[in-house]
């Protein structure tokens, strides 16, 4: 609440001395540039809370416009994806298992935000972020759980048990910490796409559970309010962490967006790397904004790399549907090298999962355990637990939107590896266990709508390698703030 109204204070103030020059504008961006807004932690926010109010009201005001206006509700949800027909500009744009997730996501929600002001009325509006990684946030927030709410989505759009309150996340689905202890950016950001962004898609099922139809449910942006928290926080741990300024695809791809007057935008990922600075926003409880600039390079940086294949699966393809599957891994040839390749520091034995397909959204989460001796009981607080698998966009050729592609997965596979040695097992399972929503706090087993096939499974070497380079520098564009 504090935020809210000292930003309110200070925006009715600077705009008393700003609304000469600028007239009567509805919109007063300059009041709204002069500090950051605050996109709030949704936790406990009430129905009635100023930011739910306005959030509501936008949503009306935008099914009112047609799909072909760029500022309606449909017209935004189909720049993510969209099942209707037709093509406007911008639409089906959006980046999943690219290198681009982060920053497209970054973007959207940008432009989308700022609309939402506009819509509302409200130019102070933040969006909140739902961190349901915290345990008293893993239930559907009860603000879009009200029937008579513009929040609330009805089942079966919304999967069995979130609009009643019995669905919850189970903590092994919604856990960023893979990702968040990485020190290469693409590497983290895929770690987190998956865990746990694509596995809230999967749990919530309905609209979230199809890229399709995902933004067309409320939840979608305060979901990924909080995904696009976690690149801050994962910059702000420092340890050689960076965002990919050596890159110059990175730096220099261009998308497109509507600002809220409906004219179309351009950003790279340039323009998006410092939330306060440059999109003036911050998150409620992160620390100081780390600020990296395209035209600066920082050497040296952190790439990871798969450094060698150990042991490549040698069987057909894998099938994943219904039951747990269990994959013996031979590690009879590597035996020997394990303890030392154990102590190194900077690499780690990985399980590799390439060529993951399926025909439709599985439906599905997968917990991946290696190791675990038979007859034992699976559990994500096991060591065991190597994590999560769901396909979401990548992966699901239904999803396919051009070119398609098969998903890839990473497990850091030192800690199981270590605790089967132990149990002197010759074959190493590596089991599949088909996961959903804890219901009233219990395991719930929902059904795979599509099976998953995985073309290739390898033990392999990753390595975290130091990285210079003197590629040519993508300068900034001016100004940095978008207008
Ligand atoms: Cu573009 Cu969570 O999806």
């Amino acid at each position: 609440m504090s935020n809210r109204f000292t930003r309110r204070r200070f925006i009715a103030s600077a705009g008393a001395a700003a609304s000469v020059a600028l007239g009567s504008s509805i919109f007063n961006l300059e009041s709204v540039w002069a500090a950051p807004v605050t996109r709030r932690n949704l936790g406990g926010m009430a129905a009635g809370d100023p930011v739910l109010v306005s959030y509501r009201k936008a949503i009306k005001a935008m099914k009112a416009l047609p799909t072909s206006n760029p500022l309606s509700w449909n017209y935004q949800a189909a720049i993510h994806r969209t099942t209707l027909s037709g093509s406007f500009p911008a639409w089906n744009t959006c980046q999943h298992g690219t290198h681009f997730f982060c920053s497209w996501h970054r973007m959207y929600l940008y432009w989308w935000e700022r609309i939402i002001r506009k819509m509302s009325g409200d130019p102070g509006w933040a969006l909140p972020y739902w961190d349901y990684h915290d345990p008293s946030q893993r239930t559907l927030p009860v603000p879009f759980r009200d029937p008579k709410s513009e929040l609330y989505v009805a089942d079966p759009n919304r999967g069995t048990g979130w609009n009643t309150g019995s669905a919850s996340f189970p903590a092994s689905h919604v856990d960023p910490s893979a990702g968040m202890a990485e020190f290469d950016y693409f590497l983290g950001q895929g770690d987190i796409e998956s865990n746990p962004h694509n596995n809230v898609h999967g749990d919530i099922g309905g609209w979230m559970g199809g890229v399709p139809t995902a933004a067309q449910d409320p939840v979608f942006y305060v979901h990924h309010s909080n995904i696009d928290r976690y690149w801050n926080l994962w910059l702000a741990q420092g340890g050689g962490r960076h965002n990919p300024l050596s890159d110059t695809t990175w730096k220099g791809q261009t998308y497109t967006f509507f600002n809220e007057s409906g004219t179309a935008v351009t950003m790279t990922p340039c323009d998006v790397l410092r939330c306060a600075e440059q999109l003036n926003y911050t998150y409620e409880g992160e620390p100081t904004e780390v600020k990296e600039y395209c035209l600066r390079l920082i050497f040296p940086w952190w790439i990871f790399v798969i450094a060698q294949v150990l042991i490549p699966w040698p069987g057909p393809p894998v099938e994943l549907g219904e039951r747990e599957v269990a994959v013996p891994i031979d590690i009879a040839q590597i035996r020997e090298r394990i303890p030392a390749l154990l102590q190194n520091k900077n690499e780690r034995l990985v399980i590799e999962l390439n060529n993951v397909v399926s025909e439709r959204a599985p439906g599905v989460v997968w917990e991946v355990y290696l190791g675990a001796p038979p007859n034992t009981a699976l559990s994500a607080e096991s060591p065991h637990f190597l994590g999560t698998m769901t396909l979401f966009a990548a992966g699901v050729r239904e999803h396919a939107h051009g070119g398609f592609q098969p998903a890839h997965f990473t497990f850091n596979a030192n800690r199981a590896i270590e605790a089967a040695l132990r149990t002197r097992q010759e074959k190493l399972p590596l089991v599949f266990v088909p996961t959903g929503p804890l219901i009233d706090g219990k395991p719930s087993h929902p059904k795979v709508q599509s099976p998953v096939r995985i073309g290739a499974i390898n033990v392999a070497i990753g390595r975290n390698e130091e990285r210079k380079s003197d590629a040519p520098i993508v300068p900034e564009r001016e100004p940095n703030k978008p207008k």
